[in-house]
C-alpha cells in the first residue's frame, strides 16, 4: 500500500488492522485523502439483495424504504478531491412484511452520463481550478446531497444548487430531472420541504450572481411562485426554515475572499466575526420586497431542527456553528482548509424574531456536538417536542458515533452509542401506522464497523433510544459514509 501520511493521521476511521475497506476501487490507493479510505471509501458496484438476514425482530407494520444519499467518486478524481465532490449514490433497505430487501443505485445526472462516456472524471471539484466552459458549468451537479420524498417519487438534490432528479423510490432508477413540467426554472438547493398540510414544497437556491438568491414554492398543483431575495454577496446558505404563514432564509457572515477568487480561482470560505448573522422572515408566497431581516451573533448553521410561530413570534431552532474560522493543520499541505472546514463543531440553539416588536432572541439549548437532525414529518412547521441528532466525536471530523434524542421543551438528551469504531448515518423517523403520539415510530440508520467493514441497517424504537436497535438487518456490502437520508412511507 502507498504510503498514505495525512490519510494515516486521521487514520480513526480506518480498520485497525490497516486493511484496505471491501468493495473499493483500486484508484484510491495512490491518492492521499482521507475522503477516499476507510469510512469514506467509495463503492464500485451496484448490487441488491433481498430477504436480509435479521437480528431481532422487524416490526410486522414497518413498511417502506429508508434511502440515504451520498457522494461516492465514480472515477478517480481530476485535482484535490473533497468529500462533497462525489458521486451521487442512493442505498436503500425496503421493509415489507417483517422482511428486508436492499439495493443501490448511482443517481444518473447529466454529468454522471458525461463523464461515463468519457470514462473519466471530466470536472474538477468544489477546490478547483475552475474551468467555466464545461458544460452546464464549473462544478458537476452530483445530486449527492439530499432525498425529498414527495408524490411517489425521491428527489435527488445538490447542496450547490442543481437540479432535482426523480429517482423510484423502490428500484431506485433514476426517471429524469423533475421540472414540474416546465414550471420550475431554477436550481434549488438540497433542503427544500415539504409543508405535511399542504402539500407545498418550499425551495430556495443560491448562486455567485445577483440577486445571489432566490426562493419559492411549487404548490401541488403544480404551479410554482418565485421571489428573487436580495443579498448582499454571494453566501453559502445551506437550509431554510418553513413555518405555515412563513420561512425563514439564512444570510451567515460565511462568505468567499472575491480577490483571492478573482486571482487564484480558489474558493475559500472565511468567516467574518465582525459581520452579523441574518435571517429573513418572508411570508410563504411573499416576494423580495416582503421579506424582513433580524440580526444574530455571527455564526453558521448547516440544517435547521425545526420552526414554529408562536404569538408574534417566529423560532427557529438549529445546529449552529459558532466559529467558522479554518484552522488548517501546516502537515495536512493543500487538504488543510478542507479537513479543518469539515471538522464540525455545533450545538443545538434557540433563535427568535418578534415580528410586531423586532425583539430578537437566542441562545443554546445544549453543549454537546450533535448534526443531521431529524423530527417527525408530520411535526414541520409546527411546536414540537422531539428530535434525534448523530452525534459527532472531534477527533473524528463528520462522523457519526451516537444517537442522541433531544426534548426540545429544554434541551435534555438521551442517547445510544453505536460502539467501538462502529459509526452511523443520519437517522430519519418513520411513524407508526395510527400512531398519535409525536415519537410513535421507528428510526432507521446504517451502521459501519471498521473493524471486518460489516454494514447494517439498525431499526430503533424513537420513544428509547437508550434502549438500542430493536432489529438489525445485516447488509450485503460495506455502506460508505455518507449525507442525508429519508424515510420513504410505503403506501
Ligand atoms: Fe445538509
Amino acid at each position: 500500500m502507498t504510503d498514505l501520511p495525512i490519510t494515516r493521521r486521521y487514520a480513526k476511521t480506518l480498520s485497525p488492522a490497516g486493511a484496505r475497506p471491501t468493495g473499493a476501487p483500486d484508484w484510491i490507493e495512490a491518492i492521499d485523502n482521507p475522503y477516499l479510505h476507510g469510512l469514506y471509501a467509495p463503492v464500485v458496484d451496484e448490487v441488491e439483495a433481498d430477504d436480509l438476514p435479521v437480528l431481532g425482530e422487524l416490526p410486522r407494520d414497518l413498511f417502506g424504504s429508508y434511502l440515504r444519499n451520498g457522494p461516492n467518486p465514480r472515477f478517480a478524481p481530476l485535482n484535490r478531491y473533497h468529500w462533497f465532490d462525489g458521486d451521487g449514490m442512493v442505498h436503500g433497505v425496503h421493509f415489507e412484511d417483517g422482511r428486508a430487501r436492499y439495493r443501490n443505485r448511482y443517481v444518473r445526472t447529466r454529468g454522471w452520463q458525461t463523464e461515463g462516456e468519457q470514462g473519466a472524471a471530466v470536472w474538477p471539484g468544489v477546490l478547483g481550478p475552475f474551468d467555466f466552459s464545461l458544460p452546464g458549468g464549473p462544478l458537476k451537479d452530483t445530486a449527492n446531497t439530499d432525498l425529498i420524498v414527495r408524490d411517489g417519487q425521491a428527489l435527488a438534490l445538490w447542496y450547490e444548487s442543481g437540479r432535482p432528479y426523480a429517482l423510484d423510490p423502490r428500484t431506485l432508477e433514476t426517471r429524469g430531472v423533475e421540472t414540474f413540467d416546465g414550471a420550475l426554472k431554477v436550481p434549488i438547493s438540497a433542503h427544500s420541504k415539504v409543508d405535511p398540510a399542504t402539500g407545498d414544497f418550499v425551495f430556495f437556491g443560491y448562486g455567485l450572481k445577483p440577486p445571489f438568491m432566490w426562493y419559492g414554492v411549487v404548490r401541488p398543483d403544480g404551479s410554482v411562485h418565485r421571489a428573487d431575495v436580495e443579498l448582499p454577496g454571494p453566501r453559502r446558505p445551506h437550509d431554510l426554515g418553513v413555518t405555515p404563514n412563513y420561512s425563514i432564509l439564512h444570510d451567515f457572515p460565511v462568505f468567499f475572499d472575491d480577490d483571492l477568487f478573482r486571482r487564484t480561482g480558489k474558493r475559500v470560505p472565511l468567516f467574518h466575526d465582525d459581520v452579523p448573522t441574518r435571517y429573513g422572515v418572508i411570508p410563504r408566497f411573499g416576494d423580495g420586497a416582503d421579506v424582513r431581516w433580524f440580526e444574530f451573533a455571527p455564526c453558521y448553521m448547516l440544517h435547521v431542527v425545526n420552526c414554529w410561530e408562536d404569538g408574534d413570534w417566529v423560532v427557529m431552532l438549529g445546529c449552529r456553528q459558532p466559529d467558522l474560522h479554518l484552522h488548517p493543520d501546516p502537515r495536512d499541505g493543500k487538504l488543510g482548509s478542507m479537513l479543518s472546514g469539515l471538522a464540525i463543531h455545533a450545538n443545538l440553539y434557540r433563535w427568535a424574531m418578534n415580528l410586531r416588536t423586532g425583539e430578537t432572541q437566542e441562545g443554546p439549548l445544549d453543549d454537546a456536538h450533535t448534526e443531521f437532525p431529524m423530527i417527525a414529518p408530520g411535526a414541520l412547521g409546527r411546536r414540537n417536542r422531539w428530535a434525534w441528532h448523530q452525534q459527532i466525536p472531534h477527533a473524528v471530523p463528520a462522523t457519526f458515533d451516537a444517537l442522541v434524542k433531544y426534548d426540545l421543551t429544554d434541551g435534555s438528551a438521551t442517547r445510544y452509542r453505536y460502539g467501538e469504531g462502529v459509526y452511523g448515518s443520519e437517522a430519519p423517523f418513520a411513524p407508526r401506522p395510527g400512531a398519535t403520539d409525536e415519537d410513535d415510530g421507528w428510526l432507521l440508520t446504517f451502521v459501519t464497523d471498521v473493524k471486518d467493514w460489516s454494514s447494517a441497517c439498525w431499526v430503533f424504537d424513537a420513544r428509547d433510544v437508550e434502549a438500542g436497535p430493536v432489529a438489525k438487518v445485516k447488509l450485503p456490502r460495506r455502506v460508505p459514509a455518507g449525507f442525508h437520508a429519508a424515510w420513504a412511507p410505503g403506501a
